[in-house]
């Protein structure tokens, strides 16, 4: 393909090196697709007779038949899918496939193939998060009022709802698609006829090749179109902030898995078992996505390094590319899929939880806003008044609402025998009915109108 300048064929360590065709195989389609449009480009434009664009095409079917029937073969000296195409095309029709890499590089070309490539893996993620979060809201509208304590510091706070937890992955996951979409919308440009790196001298229309494969138009400028992967990099990006979404889904789902927890029982199909002790059942699937998470963050890390040092246009390091966003990809979509079937088939032990909220005087902070409203005590001094109660409570070794109406009159003697009413969990989460937070009615809100974007119903 470029031998006419070599005295003599690269080294084996040159060849092996050099080999991309192991993993951009899997740009066989967009690689085809590309080189159609750009053909049947040549042949409208007079570039290349129309007769032999026909005949190019047929061929690039026919390559693409074989493909699809026997796989593509790795052949180093080829190096790479481009190569590989364009030499099998070759020994279909014969010397007239030389034409088709007129007014083209191949780095135009990769660079072309990889965004069709990523703008399906784009794809892909979203259809994956769509289901995720109809998995999300099926759960939160059955647990809309199941009551559980709320955590911070993973220290019993204040009672929430199962149905807002999970509604707040529904929001991340919903982040997650914007991000994706944010970056569908910013690579949607086409590099194709940039050329090696400088344009072409031939009168091709980029606007028509753009179209033909499905961009918003043609990239602006030659140099950038060739050396530029941000694109891969916002696709990496987004990855890997939903899998860290998905990660902390995990990670939830592995605590309350735990038996002093006991907040769920996970799907027997997601989980496994120990070899040696026999009652375990082990949360691995969601173990596994916790530390894909780490797997997919570390493809990003990779590519940037890649690429931060790279003068324009093209340098081979580009290549290396493609490994970690393939991975990313691939894990992704599975820990998508992990995390939908867990959220789908997971048993919310909703007892337990409810019996856990009753425990740490989650409702401390409904004491001292009763304090406030009912007696009109500044919330400093409101929360002090509490603060003595839990010390009480604590130290008799009982609930908020089992001190006796005497004990607390004898912290404050403002407080009434109303107070109980405030002190129940349910009471809690009732109250909690600020656009956003916990009450039950306040999540029925936003499950419905969550299932309204996702057209359920
Ligand atoms: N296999 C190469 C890659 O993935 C294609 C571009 C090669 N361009 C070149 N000038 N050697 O980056």
């Amino acid at each position: 393909m470029w031998g006419g300048r070599f005295a003599e064929g690269p080294s084996a360590i040159m060849r092996e090196i050099n080999a991309s065709i192991p993993f951009d195989k899997a740009l066989w389609r967009q690689d085809i697709a590309a080189s159609k449009a750009h053909v049947a480009m040549l042949g409208t434009q007079g570039i290349v007779a129309p007769a032999d664009a026909a005949t190019i095409a047929a061929g690039l079917d026919r390559v693409a038949a074989e493909y699809e029937a026997n796989g593509v073969p790795e052949d180093w000296d080829l190096e790479d899918i481009h190569m590989t195409t364009e030499s099998r095309l070759a020994e279909l029709i014969g010397p007239v496939a030389g034409r088709l890499h007129t007014a083209r590089s191949r780095n135009d070309q990769v660079a072309t193939d990889f965004r069709l490539w990523v703008r399906d893996a784009i794809d892909q993620a979203d259809a994956g998060l769509a289901a995720l979060q109809r998995a999300l809201v099926e759960r939160a509208g059955e647990h809309a009022a199941s009551i559980m304590p709320g955590f911070t510091h993973l220290q019993t706070a204040q009672p929430v709802t199962l149905g807002h937890h999970l509604m707040a992955y529904y929001e991340m996951a919903a982040r997650d698609r914007s991000r994706f979409a944010a970056a569908r919308a910013r690579m949607n440009r086409c590099p194709l006829g940039s050329a090696a790196l400088a344009g072409t001298g031939f009168p091709i229309d980029r606007h028509a090749t753009a179209t033909a494969l499905g961009f918003d138009g043609p990239t602006a400028n030659s140099l950038d179109a060739v050396s530029d992967r941000d694109f891969a990099l916002d696709y990496l990006m987004a990855a890997s902030q939903c899998a860290l979404h998905l990660s902390r889904l995990a990670e939830e789902f592995i605590i309350w898995a735990s038996q002093p927890f006991g907040f769920v029982r996970l799907p027997d199909s997601l989980s496994t078992g120990s070899s040696i002790m026999p009652q375990k059942k082990n949360p691995d699937a969601a173990e596994l996505v916790r530390g894909h998470a780490g797997r997919i963050v570390g493809c990003l890390t990779a590519l940037m390094i890649t690429m931060k040092g790279l003068p324009l246009a093209y340098s081979k390091d580009m290549q290396d590319d493609k490994p970690p966003v393939f991975e990313a990809a691939g894990l992704l979509t599975l820990c998508l899929a992990a995390m939908t079937g867990m959220v789908e088939a997971t048993t919310f032990r909703t007892e337990r939880m409810r019996a856990a909220a009753e425990l740490g005087y989650a409702t401390a902070t409904d004491l001292a806003d009763w304090l406030v409203r009912q007696a009109n005590i500044p919330f400093r001094e409101a929360h002090h008044i509490t603060g003595a109660a839990v010390k009480l409570a604590e130290g008799k070794g009982v609930a908020l609402d089992q001190l006796s109406l005497d004990e607390l009159r004898g912290i404050d003697a403002r407080i009434d025998e109303r107070v109980y009413a405030a002190l129940s969990v349910e009471a809690s989460v009732a109250a909690r009915a600020s656009h956003g937070g916990t009450a039950p009615a306040e999540v029925d809100k936003r499950v419905a109108e969550a299932r309204a974007a996702l057209g359920l119903d």
